[in-house]
């Protein structure tokens, strides 16, 4: 399983810091928010990541992320030359893609809690995966509507009329079809190649499954400065309150053993005096003793 991450776009909504970099690159209390879609798809299991991104971003994750190998992962990188829709994804992809299957999740989507659902996804051979998550603002959304039985019968991405209060996240499983899917797409009217229409395409072949995700789960929104703030202050509670960190690479790296305790150790040596470090450190000492 390949992972992607979609972490470019045009982001004026976060203007003036999107002149410089785009948003998910922004501090989600104490780390940048794309840590928090990085950590998923490594608690997946999913170590080939690629991060597409346009090309004043690119560079700052490049410095961020680097090859990958501290965290026992194999990053790569491919421009975006302007959003064109989140579905181009998967062709400008096709070549790190090959013949395996692949999770996309946009580098704006936070989800916390258990991930049984992800899992489950990630089991199946065949088909594609979307989620469905119950929310107060389905015309912002991709929406998913069920019949009777819980099977999912249409989609449609931003509804004037929802025909649910189930949105579609930003996390997606496919199988390997999604590349040749997303070649033969028209862009929409609003001139993006829709990833809608790839969920589209695979209800049509009678191949999506919806997951509904538990209200257990939070799946924030990252649209606005003020769902940022939130989203700041929800995981500020959190890990003051456990004192564990959420999203914090190099231990999850340490926990699903992409590298091992020497690993860790060296990467921690490498960074300045912080709380941070502090942290990981206090893991390391946790698991010597
Ligand atoms: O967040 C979930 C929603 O994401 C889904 O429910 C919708 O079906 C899906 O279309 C998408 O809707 P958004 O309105 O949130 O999409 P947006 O254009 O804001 O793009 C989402 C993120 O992906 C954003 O951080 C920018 C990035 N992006 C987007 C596009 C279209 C790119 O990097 N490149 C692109 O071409």
């Amino acid at each position: 399983m390949k992972g992607i991450i979609l972490a470019g776009g045009a982001g004026s909504r976060m203007y003036p810091i999107s002149q410089l970099y785009s948003k998910q690159l922004t501090l989600i209390y104490d780390k940048p928010l794309i840590y928090y879609p990085l950590s998923i798809l490594m608690l997946g299991g999913i170590q080939d990541i690629l991060i597409i991104s346009n090309e004043e971003t690119i560079p700052f994750y490049k410095k961020l992320f680097r090859d990958g190998k501290h965290l026992g992962l194999n990053i790569e990188y491919t421009l975006q030359s302007a959003p064109n829709g989140i579905a181009e994804s998967f062709i400008l992809g096709d070549k790190f893609i090959g013949n395996d299957s692949v999770t996309l999740i946009l580098g704006d989507n936070i989800f916390y809690g258990t991930l049984d659902f992800f899992q489950r996804a990630l089991e199946r051979k065949k088909g594609a995966t979307v989620f469905g998550y119950r929310v107060t603002d389905p015309e912002r959304y991709g929406i998913v509507e069920f019949d009777e039985n819980g099977k999912a019968i249409s989609i449609e991405e931003k509804p004037q009329k929802p025909k649910s209060d189930f949105a579609v996240p930003g996390l997606y499983v496919y199988d390997n079809n999604v590349v040749e899917i997303s070649k033969n797409l028209k862009p929409s009217p609003r001139g993006e190649l829709e990833i809608t229409d790839v969920n589209m395409e695979y209800l049509k072949r009678g191949e999506l499954n919806v997951e509904k995700i538990s209200r257990g789960v939070a799946w924030l929104d990252t649209g606005t400065p003020e769902s940022l703030l939130q989203a700041s202050n929800f995981f500020g509670a959190i890990e003051d309150r456990q004192g564990l960190k959420v999203a914090c690479l190099e231990e999850i790296a340490l926990h699903m053993e992409f590298i091992n305790l020497t690993e860790f150790e060296t990467v921690t040596n490498n960074m300045p005096k912080c709380a941070y470090k502090e942290y990981l450190n206090k893991i390391l000492q946790d698991r010597i003793k």
